[in-house]
């Protein structure tokens, strides 16, 4: 008693201020500027690395290049469907070990960005929902609906439980500064009105109300009420602010690229356009980055989403999909976090002023109280440099490219000027032995049909798997009179079938007789095709196969998937005959996924053949079995699977996704700028080729030997072609020039010679047990082209390819200044030269003999 009548001589408000002091000291707040940490405020460079897309023997070595790259924060979201299977039940165990991952992360020394959800979007099936989720009675996703909204929250608070019962929450000394609730709810807010608001409030009040101690983040929701900070997610933020202004300025989703579909080709963003983004949005006044994806990884299993989400999630990010730097873009972002740590003190501290120099350049120059300067000097212009005048100095911007200058005279680094190396990447035959494959065939339909589901009609898909396979067969019969014309030598029917998605093979009397697919835009598939029908009974088994399931767009909890028909039969004495409503019986998967042939204990289940495959016709419907040794080494290894139609394949009873070899249509693959605003269509490669090839294969999957491979093929391939391959930098590229923009900028006559010191290098790098065997290109003058079609130009030094070979043949890697004395004598006096070299990188192994 005597102890509380101590209290009230304290007021109110001072007695909170002192309850709140200790903890934003040692936890996190926020202001205007930035997110604050341990009383600081900090500009947050981030990425995401999203732990069910890699293994987790390879987390660390991930998040330590994150590290390394310059980054602060790892963004992951939380994958509901991975973690609760069935209701109730639940897995945090493997790829799905969320608290190994973060505490991963803090033994590297990185903070978190835990994005809950739990909708998550990111091409992840059914957007991160457990399928089981949408048969809750009376449930309406992402909307103001109880049954949803104590889904969510139950799955919310057990994620926060768990988090705080190992103190991982920045509040608790842990590594957690941010979480996340909901994803992208701004433009379902506006569509649904009062309901859509009413459920984004309570979504705020009831993350808030969990009491993690760090802010909650809601990205792309304008609405985001307090104490929420709303985010912006796209290719440029620099046009964001947020809905408070003492709300820092954070970008959740700086897209480094663009995931990929099947039937669809491969996009890359230019780093020179990231990096411009970046620092456009810095210069703005933004404290917080997020690259999406920095690792993509793989969408191992049936978690890719869709449909058509390729398995592989490699999104052209800094760390490709297998683990490995992808150079340039890894190097020059982490030259960019460099630059903009060095102006840290200033951007903290002051709001940036802008002046402009004509209608195309600007400078954003933050100058703080206490002395610090930092100014980023930009050329909005896609076409030309611009020279400006800046502080009584001359600096040349390149076309769409921002100088940054952390004193406010030196520039450090300009976007468009790219000096690390490029790394050519490529597939190497792995050290395996062939592959010697027993098949099983698959029979059409091949359920015993008093074990199977039969009613009128036709049923939606998902309602009857419950996503518990890809496969859904349709099976019914056509009596055939024997008096019918197309029997009498007349025209074959036509049999049509409408179905909402997403693939669809045609069986007839156990015969494939065609394939149709939809589209990522437009699921639906109409199949048209003749069919061979004989006199009395037929059977029509149609396969429809679920690609993934949506993972975005407006209640696509909804939509169908598999044949609702109709189901037509045309040129019959009849005219057409309507199948739809007829007795239909239906089979949930595959008879080799029921006895799980892919797994270790299932797969002596049956009797393989072991007879050779070359003397065999490619059969729809087959599963393939082999056993290997793991290949030597320890690059990132793949499955070779170009030579295949449809299916999944796994290894030792895991998953790695399923495989595809649709073509992607013959495009516009024919380089790009990086200059100009960037959408995803504009830099596509692999045109007129399968969208996948390759399938990660995780090095901790294998055992030394007796591995099991596990094959199930729908169409019908050449598994004798299937092969292991490794993936290794066949080459190195650099291009400098020499006046590099750490010599304040590129003005020769204002400046004259740099110091022999200070003159830049070319450097190149093979990866460690490599060296460099060749140097293909070499010109010190005014070389073309870029990395793999490098050309000379005008003016040439004929020395450029000895003096590259001597300084760095058989050496793993080496440095060589660009100075006239170098490569013996200026071949083009008063005219700005470069070097461009393009080496190639051997394995020091000795070939296996
Ligand atoms: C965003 C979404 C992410 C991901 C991304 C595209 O709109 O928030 O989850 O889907 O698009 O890769």
């Amino acid at each position: 008693m005597g102890d509380q009548n101590s209290l009230p001589s304290i007021s109110l408000p001072l007695f909170f201020l002192l309850f709140l002091l200790p903890a934003a000291q040692c936890g996190v707040t926020y202001d205007s500027k930035a997110v604050i940490i341990n009383g600081q405020r900090r500009i947050l460079i981030s990425g995401s690395i999203h732990y069910p897309r890699s293994t987790p023997d390879m987390w660390e070595g991930l998040i330590q290049k994150a590290k390394d790259g310059g980054l602060d924060v790892i963004q992951t979201y939380v994958f509901w469907n991975g973690h609760e299977p069935s209701p109730g039940s639940y897995n945090f165990e493997g790829r799905y070990d969320l608290v190994r991952f973060i505490k991963t992360v803090q033994k590297v020394g990185l903070y978190v960005h835990l994005r809950i959800g739990p909708y998550i979007c990111g091409e992840w099936n059914f957007g991160g929902f457990p399928v089981w989720l949408k048969y809750v009675s009376g449930i309406s996703f992402r909307t103001d609906n109880e049954p949803f909204k104590n889904a969510m929250q139950g799955f919310t608070q057990k994620i926060v439980q768990m988090m705080k019962s190992e103190s991982l929450f920045a509040s608790q000394g842990g590594p957690i500064i941010l979480s996340q609730i909901e994803n992208e709810y701004g433009p379902e807010s506006n569509a649904l009105g009062a309901a859509g608001h009413a459920y984004v409030n309570w979504a705020a009040k009831m993350a808030v109300g969990m009491g993690t101690g760090v802010p909650w983040v809601m990205c792309k929701e304008d609405d985001a009420p307090d104490p929420m900070i709303n985010a912006c997610n796209g290719f440029y933020c620099d046009a964001f602010t947020p809905n408070k202004p003492y709300k820092p300025t954070m970008w959740t989703e700086a897209w480094s690229g663009w995931f990929t579909e099947f039937g669809g080709t491969v996009h890359q963003r230019p780093v020179e356009d990231l990096a411009f983004a970046v620092a456009r949005f810095i210069q703005k006044g933004g404290s917080f980055i997020n690259y999406y994806m920095y690792h993509g990884g793989t969408n191992f299993g049936r978690t890719a989403g869709g449909p058509f989400i390729t398995t592989s999630y490699d999104y052209d990010a800094p760390i490709d999909e297998y683990g490995l730097i992808r150079e340039p873009k890894y190097g020059h972002l982490k030259e960019l976090h460099k630059a903009i740590k060095l102006c840290e003190p200033a951007l903290v501290s002051a709001d940036p002023t802008v002046t402009s120099f004509g209608s195309y350049a600007q400078a954003h120059v933050f100058s703080s109280e206490s002395g610090s300067c930092a100014a980023f000097l930009a050329n909005y212009n896609p076409n030309s440099f611009s020279r400006v005048m800046f502080n009584n100095m001359h600096y040349s911007l390149p076309p769409w490219s921002i100088s940054i200058l952390p004193d406010c005279r030196n520039v450090v680094f300009n976007t468009a000027k790219v000096g690390v190396q490029t790394s050519q990447m490529q597939m190497f035959p792995a050290d395996s032995t062939s592959l010697m494959w027993e098949t099983y065939d698959e029979e059409v339909a091949s359920f015993d049909d008093n074990s199977l589901i039969s009613t009128t009609g036709l049923l939606e898909q998902i309602n009857v798997t419950r996503d518990a396979s890809d496969y859904l067969w349709y099976i019914t019969s056509v009596d055939v009179s024997s008096a019918e014309g197309f029997l009498q030598g007349g025209q074959l029917p036509v049999l049509t079938v409408q179905s909402a998605g997403h693939a669809l093979h045609v069986f007839v009397n156990g015969q494939l007789s065609g394939s149709a697919y939809g589209t990522r835009e437009d699921r639906r598939i109409t199949y048209t095709g003749n069919i061979n029908l004989r006199a009395g009974s037929n059977r029509i088994a149609l396969l429809s196969v679920a690609v993934g399931l949506p993972n975005v767009g407006m209640h696509y909890e909804l939509w169908n998937t598999g044949v609702l028909g109709p189901v037509v039969l045309h040129g019959v004495d009849e005219g057409k005959r309507d199948l739809t409503w007829q007795k239909w019986s239906y089979q949930v998967g595959l008879k080799g996924e029921a006895m799980n042939l892919n797994s270790l204990d299932g797969t002596s289940s049956v009797e393989w053949m072991k007879q050779s495959l070359t003397s065999q016709k490619q059969q729809p419907l087959t599963w393939y079995r082999a056993y290997f040794d793991a290949p030597a080494g320890d690059d990132p290894l793949a499955l070779d699977m170009g030579s295949m139609g449809k299916g999944q394949a796994w290894i030792n009873g895991q998953s790695i996704g399923r495989y595809w070899s649709l073509w992607a249509p013959n495009g516009d693959c024919n380089g790009c700028n990086y200059a100009g605003t960037y959408r995803s269509p504009k830099c596509q490669s692999g045109c007129g080729q399968p969208t996948q090839r390759w399938y990660h294969v995780p090095r901790s999957w294998l055992q030394p030997t007796q591995n099991l491979l596990v094959v199930f093929e729908e169409l019908g391939g050449d598994a004798t072609k299937i092969s292991f391959v490794k993936k290794s930098v066949s080459g190195v590229c650099a291009d400098v020039s020499e006046w590099h923009p750490m010599i304040k900028n590129w003005h020769i006559e204002s400046y004259g010679q740099p110091e022999e010191h200070h003159k830049p290098k070319v450097h190149l790098r093979c990866a460690p047990g490599q060296s460099i065997s060749a140097i293909k290109f070499a010109s010190f003058g005014t070389p073309l082209g870029t990395c793999g079609n490098f050309e000379q130009g005008a003016c040439h030094s004929p020395n450029s390819h000895s003096t590259l070979e001597k300084k760095c043949i058989g050496q793993q890697r080496c440095a060589v200044t660009i100075s006239t004395d170098n490569f013996g004598g200026d071949p083009c006096p008063n005219v700005m030269k470069r070097v461009a070299v393009e080496a190639i990188c051997s394995s020091n192994a000795q070939p296996l003999s």
